[in-house]
């Protein structure tokens, strides 16, 4: 597809039409270019209902600019390295826990747990209700291509339920977490609408763990996989940042960009699009292109700095990227220091992929 029809034409059965993006100097430039709106309203003239898509990633510029300032403090670079130890803690203590074990499940008691616990701390909601955010998160992800049937309604609405009485307790007793800084912006009535405080902290907690969850999960696959670049790795722990950079472009948890839709008629690397079509770019097809990557397919952690797009690029560039590189570097190192034996157990091709077009990952790993 990359080299045959790199902007390949969809047709869907409703008379739409759609875009998908494969080779990787296209996909940048479509994630850059200002003529693809990521605003349901203002491509397609539909009325965004959903609380769960009012938020910066579906939002374009003045909002996205205003929306992403209101927390894009909690997640600078400093900010984040001075978590390092807190996420080291977490990290053995989940391995504390399972040491004497034979057997774990590497999803959910571990690459699970880790990036949930230190998301919920950072917004400031209790980490003990995390099995309720993986169940309504996963349904709310899993929905996206799948026609809504009334158990993702019923998950959405528990969720919007949950929020309501935690923002209710947040606002006779505000911290110095997140959501209570959101809830004081909301309270201030011009910079953030309730929808929009809705939308905000549901992305923050589906995005802040449904992504790293798989960045664990495949990075450790790719080292099953590839013994001699685990052998690597556990003889020098210091190679871990290119190797998770690595782990991001070979397998990233995020196989295709959330929807983009032509905001006017426009031409596109020589393609006519037309104003609502849909543009969706394969991140994950971008990063195993040959023009960029030299023997894309090979799964080297000392590759040089490789510019993969597993964060996406342009204004709506992961915002939890630093996070999510921490989080996946203690988390590897340390597993691979306390249990430097461990095998999977079975057989890679058995192993089960999460349905669902945008997430990348397996559900479980004994
Ligand atoms: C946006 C990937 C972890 C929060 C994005 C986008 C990608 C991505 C590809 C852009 C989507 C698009 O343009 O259509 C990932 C990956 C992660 C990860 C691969 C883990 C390995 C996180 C974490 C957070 C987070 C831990 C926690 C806060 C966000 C937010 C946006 C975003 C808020 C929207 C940014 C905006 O629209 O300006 N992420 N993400 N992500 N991510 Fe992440």
């Amino acid at each position: 597809l990359r080299q045959s029809d790199p902007i390949m034409n969809l047709q869907f059965p409703d008379g739409r039409h759609g875009w998908l993006i494969a080779s990787y100097a296209e996909a940048v430039e479509a994630l850059k270019d200002g003529r693809f709106s990521k605003d349901v309203t203002k491509a397609m003239g539909v009325e965004q209902t959903s609380v769960f898509s009012t938020n910066m990633l579906f939002s374009d510029p003045p909002d996205h600019k205003r929306l992403r300032g209101l927390v894009q403090k909690g997640f600078t670079p400093q900010r984040i390295a001075d978590m390092r130890s807190h996420i080291q803690e977490i990290a053995d203590g989940l391995l504390d826990a399972v040491s004497s074990k034979d057997t774990m499940n590497l999803i959910d008691e571990y690459a699970f747990k880790l990036p949930i616990i230190v998301i919920s701390e950072i917004l400031g909601v209790p980490a003990e209700d995390q099995d309720k955010f993986r169940l309504w998160s996963n349904s709310i992800i899993g929905a996206s291509n799948q026609v809504m049937n009334e158990q993702v309604v019923q998950h959405m609405n528990e969720f919007i339920a949950y929020l309501k009485d935690w923002f209710a307790k947040v606002r006779e007793q505000p911290g110095d977490d997140m959501i209570s800084q959101l809830v004081i912006a909301e309270n201030q009535g011009d910079r953030l609408s309730e929808h929009e405080l809705y939308g905000v902290v549901t992305l923050m907690i589906i995005a802040g763990h449904e992504t790293t969850v798989n960045l664990i999960g495949n990075g450790v696959l790719a080292l099953l996989e590839h013994p001699e670049q685990r052998k690597l790795l556990q003889e020098q722990p210091e190679l871990i940042h290119g190797a998770i950079e690595e782990m991001l472009r070979y397998n990233g948890p995020v196989e295709f960009s959330t929807s983009r839709w032509a905001a006017e008629d426009l031409e596109f690397h020589g393609v006519h699009m037309k104003k609502g079509d849909l543009v969706v770019i394969a991140l994950n097809s971008a990063n195993r292109d040959s023009k960029q990557f030299e023997d894309p397919d090979l799964f080297d952690i000392t590759r040089e700095k490789s510019q993969h797009l597993a964060f996406g690029k342009g204004i709506h560039l992961c915002l939890g990227a630093p996070l999510a590189r921490l989080e996946g570097e203690i988390a590897i190192n340390t597993l691979l220091r306390r249990f430097p034996h461990f095998e999977l157990q079975g057989d890679v091709d058995e192993l089960e992929w999460r349905p669902g077009m945008i997430v990348r990952g397996v559900k479980e790993i004994p």
